[in-house]
């Protein structure tokens, strides 16, 4: 079920710190993660795989790169799935050592294999073309290979990515070939990968997905090749919504390690969950700025818009709002929670009942803490907003606010156009 919180006089807490108190305080729009929270997802999944077999978990930072947050992590012994040089060396200035890094690119440059490479970070390699081109850059080093299961799983077309035919991975009929290759060309091949989508909520597909990888084990098997691990992806969906079933980890866990150690040699499973670490650590705090009755409907508008969190705006994606000042306060009427970007499409949530919203008051929305500030942007020259970590009581600042004038810093005016 989504996750609860508490009231203390009618407000709602975080951390063991009143959302009111932390909105004066670091202002709004305000991102607040509870880094209890945060320690006891990562002890959850780590633990529900590690029962069963060799475990390595390794965090999709693209959810979130927060130093402060990955510090959390790093300490709670997690590794690395990184997209770019970006999250790699925000990874590195954490902390994580560059083995505990696996760096999965799609459409990566050379020089972008060289600086991962001379790094000493594991490539995930995403085609066979990219191997050629890494097997000039750094021959002989640690490689898998990520591989188009033909199974694909996601809360919405735009993040599922193992079906057939899909922009990631080696295609199926080519994967033999290519470890293969592989092998000629020198490298030491470790593992296998595969990622089907994002925010999946049945298990069934992981293990189509499974079954497919293990067959693909067993044959790398016969040119040679001994792989050391499983590589099973992310997109553990979390529930969103007050009264959603969550996905059974225990169960999930059990079925895949029970595959893999009944069929193949493979000794460790590893997996890249984003979303189930850091997705309900965190909320976003925004301040009511103006209401409206349009007739046909009444708007809520607040400080936070799609620049501050793209999720419903780009999939639609419903997150859970509550008055943060008046919580758990009887509902009066059904709203539009609206943001302050010059467009239509600009919204948090559609159709919720709130208890009669009046400028000043605090909107929370849930679930924030994966791809909401990772996604941020300033569009509408609205500079990117705080984030705030909370623990036993105590609040931290984790990211200053943006100002309006860093936003020029970098912009040349040629000349001629000067004033
Ligand atoms: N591993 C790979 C190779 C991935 O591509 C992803 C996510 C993950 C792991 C982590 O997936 P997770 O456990 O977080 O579901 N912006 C979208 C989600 C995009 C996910 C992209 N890849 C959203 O806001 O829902």
């Amino acid at each position: 079920m989504m996750r609860e919180f508490e009231a203390k006089d009618g407000i709602m807490q975080i951390g063991g710190v009143s959302t009111v108190d932390i909105a004066e305080e670091f202002g709004t729009p305000v991102y607040v993660t509870d880094e209890q929270r945060l320690r006891e997802n990562y002890r959850n999944i780590y633990g529900a795989f590690s029962r069963f077999m060799d475990t390595r978990i390794h965090y999709a930072c693209k959810a979130n790169t927060n130093l402060a947050i990955l510090r959390v992590l790093e300490q709670e012994g997690s590794g690395i799935d990184a997209v770019s040089i970006g999250e790699v060396k925000t990874c590195l200035k954490a902390g994580f050592s560059p083995d505990r890094i696996m760096y999965t690119g799609v459409n990566v440059s050379d020089r972008e294999l060289k600086e991962v490479t001379d790094l000493g970070v594991m490539v995930n390699l995403d085609s066979v073309c990219e191997m050629e081109r890494l097997a000039s850059i750094a021959p002989g080093v640690d490689v898998s290979f990520r591989i188009t299961p033909g199974v694909g799983s996601g809360h919405s077309a735009k993040v599922t990515t193992g079906n057939k035919g899909a922009k990631f991975g080696i295609p199926l009929d080519q994967v033999i070939s290519t470890y293969a290759r592989a092998k000629d060309l020198g490298f030491n091949v470790k593992g296998i990968h595969a990622h089907i989508g994002s925010g999946g909520q049945v298990v069934e597909p992981f293990m189509d997905m499974m079954e497919v990888l293990i067959e693909l084990v067993n044959e790398i098997k016969n040119l040679g090749i001994d792989l050391e691990f499983i590589d099973m992806g992310g997109g553990i969906g979390v529930p969103y919504r007050p009264q959603e079933e969550e996905m059974d980890v225990g169960e999930l866990a059990m079925n895949l390690t029970d595959m893999i150690q009944e069929e193949t040699d493979v000794k460790t499973i590893v997996l890249e969950p984003g979303r189930y670490i850091i997705c309900d650590t965190t909320i976003l705090l925004t301040r009511v700025n103006d209401v409206k009755d349009a007739g046909v409907k009444k708007y809520v508008g607040v400080d936070a818009g799609f620049n501050t969190l793209i999720r419903p705006a780009m999939y639609d994606s419903y997150h859970h709002v509550a008055l943060a000042n008046r919580f758990g306060k009887a509902c009066t009427d059904k709203y539009d929670v609206v943001g302050p970007i010059c467009e239509s499409g600009d919204y948090i949530a559609h159709d919720r009942v709130l208890p009669d919203p009046q400028v000043g008051d605090l909107v929370a929305v849930y679930d924030a803490g994966a791809y909401g500030f990772s996604m941020a942007s300033r569009y509408n020259s609205r500079p990117l907003c705080a984030e705030v970590m909370v623990c036993d009581g105590k609040a931290d600042l984790i990211r200053e606010a943006e100002t309006v004038e860093e936003q020029w810093t970098r912009q040349v005016i040629p000349e001629r156009l000067r004033l």
